[in-house]
């Protein structure tokens, strides 16, 4: 009963853990000199640089323009600091089943009825994420572009930051163990590199279970020449258009959490507005101000700045499919830290105990503490989508689709993944977490007991994994395009036709890099501060 009594131990910890965030630190956590309310900002300011989105890629490229110039950071979201369903492994997946207006995680339903999530805090996506972090391959930095040592060192500096060797307890442990039993080879133990085997990898979280967010990357920032906005809604992006050749960015307009509007300008004519919003805020940004396709802005009244029509195009989204694996007995919570990368090109990873289970049905405690996922996804994918806006308001989700299993490829290579993650839990090495008489159809039919999307489903008893994948496709939460490199934006994410203007996040990628899109997130945001700083100042 030893692993028993450590689960007590664990749950006590992470009582007390939660009675100390939420009567002590709660409110607290950093607070940053240069870090205030919207509403206390004056109407009118001048920056030389002006951010918009306070997640992933924006804090560090935020961060990296303070250190020579005056910026500010937009971000419509408030603090992660002091809540504990951000800041612990166990809060995980909470704020996707907040639907409030204040909840850090915004729900949206796309087209094709697969549930999904944007972060609405300082953070952005690291704040609600499982935290995972791997780098994007080499092949990838080469095949766009990037100037490899900077990548490097750029991943460097946020990994010196937030990034952790997870803690592997008995769940990780044994699924590592099956990993390696059916020849996910080689072992490539604690590495934070993309590469086919067994590996551990990074995360956000660290060995207390504390989460790591990209707001931690303001520690390395200028306070004298940052100045950080919560609540902050950027509604539109202002320009001058009047006998010019190309319409110039002049700043934002953005509302306060009282309702009032206030108008941030650029300084000079060096200096630029970067929209960092995310692959759903970005191009909803663009579209909103004026950049898009003619007709669909005709159609909703928005005055054209830009006839763009790549503005929402190439929409992708990784399909993930997963199985609940209910354990014999209770296990300590565990979110990802071992991952194995077929030769195939699938990607499988095993959580249990965390919140991301009373997403699709109400369970007790003892319930989500035995009930394991299993998850299977690929590189990719092949199949595009689209986004357009639902409406003029800038706090409503947009429309969009991704089609999911539209190319065949795609499905072919859900099939291949679903068989191989079916093979690990039949493994030995993880036989003790599942019970003797489970089959493979009782493995299936276990999610069609729990309906997992607003797909119409076609079976309930499934003998063809083909199926399987349609019908309980969901989303890993790696969206991505809309405002591609190469189609909205050039290759110096500078926006084509527009002078002063960038967009700099997941809307500009053709793929998830690594399959975890985070880690490549973080390292552009700092890699285009670096740039930007170096175009400005001649020094190459
Ligand atoms: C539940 C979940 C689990 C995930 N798990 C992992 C994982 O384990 N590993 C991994 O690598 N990736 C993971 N991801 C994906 C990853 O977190 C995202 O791809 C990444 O964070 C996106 O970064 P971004 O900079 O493009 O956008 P974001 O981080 O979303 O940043 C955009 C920011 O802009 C703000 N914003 C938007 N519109 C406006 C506006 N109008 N005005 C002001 N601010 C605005 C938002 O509030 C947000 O803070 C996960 C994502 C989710 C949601
Ligand atoms: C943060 O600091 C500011 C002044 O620097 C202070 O006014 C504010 O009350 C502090 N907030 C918290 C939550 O401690
Ligand atoms: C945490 O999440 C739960 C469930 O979604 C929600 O009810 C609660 O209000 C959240 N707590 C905070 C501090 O946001
Ligand atoms: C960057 O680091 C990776 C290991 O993560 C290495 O394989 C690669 O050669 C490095 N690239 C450069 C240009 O140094
Ligand atoms: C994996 O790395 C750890 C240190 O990070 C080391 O202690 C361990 O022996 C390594 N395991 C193998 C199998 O190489
Ligand atoms: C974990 O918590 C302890 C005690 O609060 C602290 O001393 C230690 O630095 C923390 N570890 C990490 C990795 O933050
Ligand atoms: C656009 O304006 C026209 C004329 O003023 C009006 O009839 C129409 O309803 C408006 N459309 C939208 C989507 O607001
Ligand atoms: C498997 O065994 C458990 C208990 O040993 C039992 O509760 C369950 O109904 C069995 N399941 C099937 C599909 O036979
Ligand atoms: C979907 O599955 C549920 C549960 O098995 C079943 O009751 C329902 O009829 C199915 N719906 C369709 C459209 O097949
Ligand atoms: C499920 O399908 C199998 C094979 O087609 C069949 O033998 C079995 O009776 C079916 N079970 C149910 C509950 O329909």
């Amino acid at each position: 009963m030893a692993f028993y009594d450590n689960f007590r131990l664990l749950m006590i910890r992470t009582m007390v853990l939660a009675f100390f965030l939420s009567h002590c630190a709660s409110e607290k956590g950093p607070n940053y000199s240069f870090m205030h309310e919207a509403t206390t900002a004056p109407l009118v300011s001048f920056y030389d640089y002006i951010v918009v989105g306070g997640g992933t890629a924006g804090i560090p490229l935020a961060t990296t323009l303070s250190e020579k110039f005056n910026v500010l950071l937009l971000e419509r979201g408030g603090s992660p600091y002091g809540n504990p369903n951000i800041t612990t492994i166990e809060g995980f997946a909470a704020p996707l089943a907040d639907l409030s207006p204040s909840s850090p995680s915004q729900r949206f339903i796309s087209e094709d009825g697969v549930i999904n999530s944007r972060g609405r805090v300082l953070g952005g996506g690291t704040s609600i994420n499982s935290g995972f972090y791997s780098r994007a391959p080499v092949s990838y930095v080469e095949e766009v572009g990037w100037d490899g040592k900077l990548v490097n060192e750029s991943y460097q500096w946020i990994e010196e930051k937030i990034i952790h060797t997870p803690v592997l307890r008995q769940w990780q442990a044994g699924f590592m163990a099956g990993l390696l039993e059916v020849g996910v080879l080689p072992f490539n133990n604690v590495t934070n590199d993309h590469v086919v085997g067994t590996k551990i990898g990074g995360t956000l979280f660290d060995s207390n279970g504390t989460r790591h967010t990209s707001a931690d990357i303001l520690e390395y920032a200028n306070p004298k020449r940052l100045t950080v906005l919560l609540n902050a809604n950027v509604e539109r992006i202002l320009f001058a258009t009047k006998g010019k050749s190309k319409p110039a960015t002049r700043g934002v307009l953005f509302r306060d959490s009282e309702g009032n509007l206030h108008r941030a300008y650029l300084k000079s004519r060096k200096s630029e507005v970067i929209i960092m919003a995310g692959a759903l805020g970005s191009p909803q940004i663009l579209l909103l101000s004026g950049i898009g396709p003619e007709q669909h802005l005709k159609s909703l009244n928005i005055s054209v700045v830009l006839n763009q029509p790549n503005v929402g195009q190439d929409m992708k989204d990784n399909p993930m499919n997963l199985v609940f694996l209910e354990s014999p007995f209770p296990v300590e919570a565990s979110l990802v830290g071992v991952v194995g990368v077929t030769r195939s090109g699938s990607y499988i990873e095993a959580t249990i105990g965390t919140q991301l289970n009373d997403l699709f049905a109400r369970i007790t405690d003892d319930q989500r503490s035995r009930r394991g996922v299993f998850m299977e996804k690929f590189d990719g994918p092949a199949s595009t989508g689209h986004l357009e806006l639902r409406n003029t308001d800038p706090t409503d989700n947009p429309l969009v689709t991704f089609n999911y299993f539209q190319d065949p490829d795609d499905l072919r290579r859900c099939v291949v993944g679903m068989g191989e993650t079916i093979e690990v839990i039949e493994s030995r090495a993880f036989s003790r977490f599942r019970l003797p008489n489970l089959t493979v159809t009782d493995l299936l039919n276990n999610v069609q007991n729990t309906p997992l999307n607003f797909v119409p489903n076609r079976s309930n008893n499934y003998t063809s994994l083909d199926q399987f994948c349609r019908d309980n496709v969901l989303s890993i939460f790696h969206y991505h395009g809309g405002c591609r490199v190469g189609r909205v934006v050039d290759e110096d994410y500078k926006v084509i036709g527009v002078k002063s203007l960038r967009v700099v996040d997941g809307s500009t990628f053709n793929g998830s890099p690594g399959t975890n899109p985070q880690a490549t997130l973080l390292m552009l945001g700092r890699y285009m501060g670096v740039m930007i700083q170096r175009e400005r100042t001649g020094n190459h």
